[in-house]
């Protein structure tokens, strides 16, 4: 398969540390261009990276005419807009998450996607890392017997008032950092939309931003809840609980690349004895493996592995959680 030609805009922390490395590693992917508001900044990852063009401003990537794909790591304010730009450039988009600021704006780009002709994915790793897919077969299988709840706890401690998870007019906060992954996860291993949310919000006084939420959703069949926490002990864990046992993803986001992943299967009672078993997966890099899927999306055209609507989707749950913490009740989703 002829590698897909990349550019990448914004020269962000995380594409620097994660996003770039892993796809440099994917057979598929070629990342010619590298742009950032400051073309220092941009050059300092182009010289990094051996990325042969930097730009000084996002529009001059998008006329680079040799770049088929962007990869969109900007601060959340500004994934439609750049996306919307991006596919009128005629470039497919993989957009980090959340998408978008809100549902009605993710809308808008089923439009963009249709017009343009292009493939628009919102870079959710943890759909394709082998230890999810594992797990929502196994549910699939029944071996925990009928799911009824989901239980998900995702913390991080940061107080730094820059990081655009404390600037709420960037779309910071932890709702959209990593409550989105809870949400995600869950709808993934559940195959089903909850109906309604109910959500207590706590924010910080100073930043303004959700820094702890405690989100019920009530999926047909299913109770599931989350907290996420961004001033808190740093901690992961998914617990997916059935009829016959229960299922436990230890690294909900970023499971290390260097360690095995690890599924914690129980089954019996604490009373009869528990029978534990563990799966591990040998560490592999889930953004690599997100590279290769989407480069193989454009060129051999499989299905995306996460479809827009779904990602709309997602965002309805974020906001009909914002929408119970002002209003203290259930909020359909
Ligand atoms: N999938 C994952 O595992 C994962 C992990 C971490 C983060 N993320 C996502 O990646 C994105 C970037 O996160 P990050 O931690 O890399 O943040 P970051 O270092 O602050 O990068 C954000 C970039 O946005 C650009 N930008 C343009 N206008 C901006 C403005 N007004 N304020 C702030 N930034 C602006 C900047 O690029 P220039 O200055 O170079 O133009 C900046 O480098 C976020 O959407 C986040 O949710 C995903």
């Amino acid at each position: 398969m002829e590698k897909v030609v990349w550019g990448v805009l914004g020269a962000s922390n995380f594409a620097k540390n994660r996003t770039i490395p892993a796809m440099l590693q994917s057979a598929h992917c070629r990342i010619e261009a590298i742009a950032s508001r400051s073309l220092e900044k941009a050059q300092d990852q182009a010289d990094r990276f051996g990325i042969p063009r930097a730009y000084g401003s996002y529009d001059q990537l998008l006329a680079d005419r040799a770049i088929e794909a962007v990869y969109i790591p900007l601060a959340n304010h500004l994934h439609v807009p750049w996306t919307i730009k991006a596919a009128e450039a005629g470039k497919h988009v993989l957009c980090e998450k959340p998408i978008a600021m809100n549902a009605a704006e993710a809308e808008t780009l089923l439009d963009v996607r249709e017009r343009t002709g292009k493939l628009i994915m919102e870079a959710f790793m943890v759909r394709s890392h082998p230890q999810w897919l594992h797990a929502r077969e196994l549910v699939r299988q029944g071996r925990i017997g009928d799911v009824l709840a989901v239980q998900t706890f995702v913390g991080y401690n940061n107080v730094n008032p820059e990081d655009i998870r404390n600037r709420p007019e960037v779309g910071g906060g932890g709702m959209m950092d990593i409550g989105c992954y809870a949400i995600t996860t869950t709808r993934f291993i559940l195959e089903r939309e909850p109906q309604r949310v109910m959500a207590t919000i706590g924010r910080d006084p100073e930043f303004g931003t959700d820094r702890l939420c405690t989100v019920m959703m009530d999926f047909p069949g299913v109770q599931a809840s989350f907290i996420c926490g961004t001033q808190i002990q740093p901690s992961q864990r998914a617990t997916i609980h059935g009829t016959a046992g229960s299922l436990e993803v230890e690294m909900v986001i970023i499971p290390s690349p260097d360690r095995p992943a690890r599924i914690s299967i129980r089954e019996g009672s604490p009373v009869d004895r528990v029978k534990s078993e563990t799966v591990t997966f040998d560490p592999v890099n889930q953004y690599t493996i997100q590279t290769d899927l989407f480069c193989r999306a454009i060129r051999e055209g499989i299905p995306q592995t996460l479809p827009l609507e779904n990602s709309i989707a997602n965002m309805r749950v974020i906001d009909a959680a914002f929408r119970s913490g002002e209003s203290g009740q259930w909020e359909r989703v």
